[in-house]
């Protein structure tokens, strides 16, 4: 039997990452990971490297390089006749952009000493000062013991109740990122950060899509300008139909699509029918068969792993990370879990601070948020001052071509500390990792608005947003 000193289950951004940062440590380590790509061959990296985060974006690139000939070179003086795509060739990039990755993560394994176990990972009970588990489903079935185990088995798409999900009619991530062709008409159920960014790739390569949304509210957990510009861009200027407050009815597969009944915010019966159907209603964390009753643990009603502000367990020298447990289910999220558990496995002052979490919707315009909300700070009764700059007032997004969308900056009234920062635009991705470094350093809103930005750049409109928080933005 091995033995090891950390045993990771699952190898998503929590659990790789965990294996990776055991490894550097010294520890011997091994990671269980059972995925397998739809040819059969097992492959490391979980949702996000899988069907998440990377094949996402490599489909959002391809398809706003469509659009962008379409609709934006013609600006730029450049013409561009007979414009055409290739749903294949797309996919099969994106495959490989994924492939690129899962392999690159093969490397850090090898590099790092990290054995993968493939396979099914179920823990067997405990062992002398330990765990034992069993690694099965994959060549044999083995037994291993580990003095830690760090759980990180991730989630999967939440369904609708009686719609089964066959991922060639009713989808949920997996067939939404392989559709074989673009359908006419695309139904999505719910208008999350899934239903928006993969609602995006279709639209832009010419579906016609719908988006039937439960709450009354759009992007709810964005900061309400940013939600109002936001609904601005997808729906008046690019076309998205977005059904807000809607309660779903029957969802039925038809010979040429799906139907899908649903009473309307006036409270009227609407019928929807699509030839596709997505189906990102929210995640589900995945802890079936993993045997934690034999070690004493057990998961909250809606099937999280408990764990304290440090991802440990109830049970000794056990960690949970990533989507299996509380907080935003993000892969950067799961990444830093994943660190500090290895880290006070290895006695070391391992920390995440959850309020400098960044959140990006790789939408166009971009979507990205660090902290408060306006809206939150006012039902809290907090007191605030707000700066804001748009990107039509800085010469590179002019420049660019990209003048839409801004950065607002909320500060303490007081002691002018940064308490959350929101971005609208097509780059918000890359300018919120200044915002939040700023606030990880708990810097005011001053701090950043007399440090030094480079022009033309679109960092400058965080300096100005920064400004004008004491209504001193120089551009404006
Ligand atoms: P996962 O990535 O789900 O990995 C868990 C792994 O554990 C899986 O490989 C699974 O096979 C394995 N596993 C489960 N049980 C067992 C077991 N018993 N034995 C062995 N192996 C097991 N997040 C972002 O931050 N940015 C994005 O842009 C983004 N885009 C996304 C787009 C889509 C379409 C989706 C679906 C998600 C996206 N996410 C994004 C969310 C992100 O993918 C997740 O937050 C992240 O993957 C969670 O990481 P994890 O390691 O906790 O779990
Ligand atoms: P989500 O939570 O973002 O959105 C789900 C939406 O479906 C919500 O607005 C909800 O109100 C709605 N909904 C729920 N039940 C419904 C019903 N019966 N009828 C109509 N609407 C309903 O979840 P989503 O989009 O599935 O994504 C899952 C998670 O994956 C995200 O929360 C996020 O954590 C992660 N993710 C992150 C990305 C990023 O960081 N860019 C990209 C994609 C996913």
């Amino acid at each position: 039997m091995k033995n090891f000193d950390v045993v990771v289950i699952g190898a998503g951004p929590a659990g790789y990452v965990a294996a990776v940062r055991a490894g550097q440590l010294g520890f011997t380590v091994a990671c269980i990971e059972k995925w397998r790509s739809p040819k059969g061959e097992a492959a490391l990296g979980g949702t996000c490297l899988n069907v998440g985060c990377i094949p996402s974006k490599a489909l959002l690139e391809s398809s706003e390089n469509y659009e962008k000939v379409l609709h934006s070179f013609g600006d730029h003086g450049i013409s561009v006749k007979g414009v055409e795509f290739d749903v294949a060739k797309m996919l099969a990039r994106k495959d490989a952009v994924v492939s690129k990755n899962t392999k690159g993560i093969e490397f850090l394994f090898r590099k790092n000493k990290v054995a993968w176990l493939k396979g099914h990972g179920k823990f067997l009970g405990t062992a002398d000062g330990g765990y034992r588990l069993e690694v099965s489903g994959g060549d044999a079935t083995e037994v291993v013991t580990a003095k830690n185990v760090i759980i990180a088995t991730g989630s999967k798409a939440r369904h609708l109740p009686d719609v089964p999900v066959d991922n060639v009619r009713v989808c949920d991530n997996e067939g939404a990122l392989a559709l074989p062709a673009v359908p006419k008409t695309l139904g999505v159920i719910g208008a999350g950060v899934i239903g928006l960014e993969l609602g995006s790739v279709w639209r832009r390569l010419g579906a016609d899509v719908t988006l039937l949304e439960a709450l009354p509210s759009f992007l709810a957990s964005c900061d309400e300008a940013v939600a109002k510009d936001a609904w601005k861009a997808f729906t008046k200027e690019q076309g998205l139909k977005i059904n807000l407050g809607v309660r779903l009815g029957q969802v039925r597969q038809t010979r040429s699509g799906v139907t899908v009944e649903y009473t309307d915010a006036d409270g009227r019966a609407q019928k929807l029918e699509c030839e596709r159907l997505i189906v990102s209603i929210g995640r589900v964390p995945n802890t079936e068969n993993l045997g934690l009753e034999s070690i004493g643990l057990k998961t909250d009603a809606r099937g999280f792993i408990d764990v304290d502000g440090h991802c440990r367990t109830a049970a000794r020298g056990v960690f949970a990370v990533g989507d299996v447990v509380r907080g935003p289910m993000l892969a950067h999220k799961g990444e830093e879990e994943g660190v500090m558990a290895a880290e006070i496995i290895a006695g070391q002052a391992g920390h995440v601070n959850y309020e400098t979490i960044p959140w990006v919707i790789y939408t166009a315009p971009e979507i990205a948020w660090v902290g408060k909300t306006e809206q939150q700070l006012r039902a809290e009764g907090a007191a605030y001052k707000v700066g804001s700059f748009p990107f039509s007032a800085n010469g590179r997004a002019l420049s660019q071509g990209e003048p839409g969308g801004f950065v607002k900056v909320l500060a303490d009234a007081k002691t002018d500390r940064i308490l959350g920062v929101h971005v609208i635009h097509a780059h918000a991705s890359e300018q919120i990792a200044e915002a939040v470094l700023a606030m990880e350093f708990m810097a005011a809103a001053e701090d950043v608005a007399r440090t030094c930005h480079a022009h033309p750049s679109l960092s400058e409109v965080m300096k100005e947003a920064m400004l004008g928080v004491d209504k001193r933005s120089i551009h404006i």
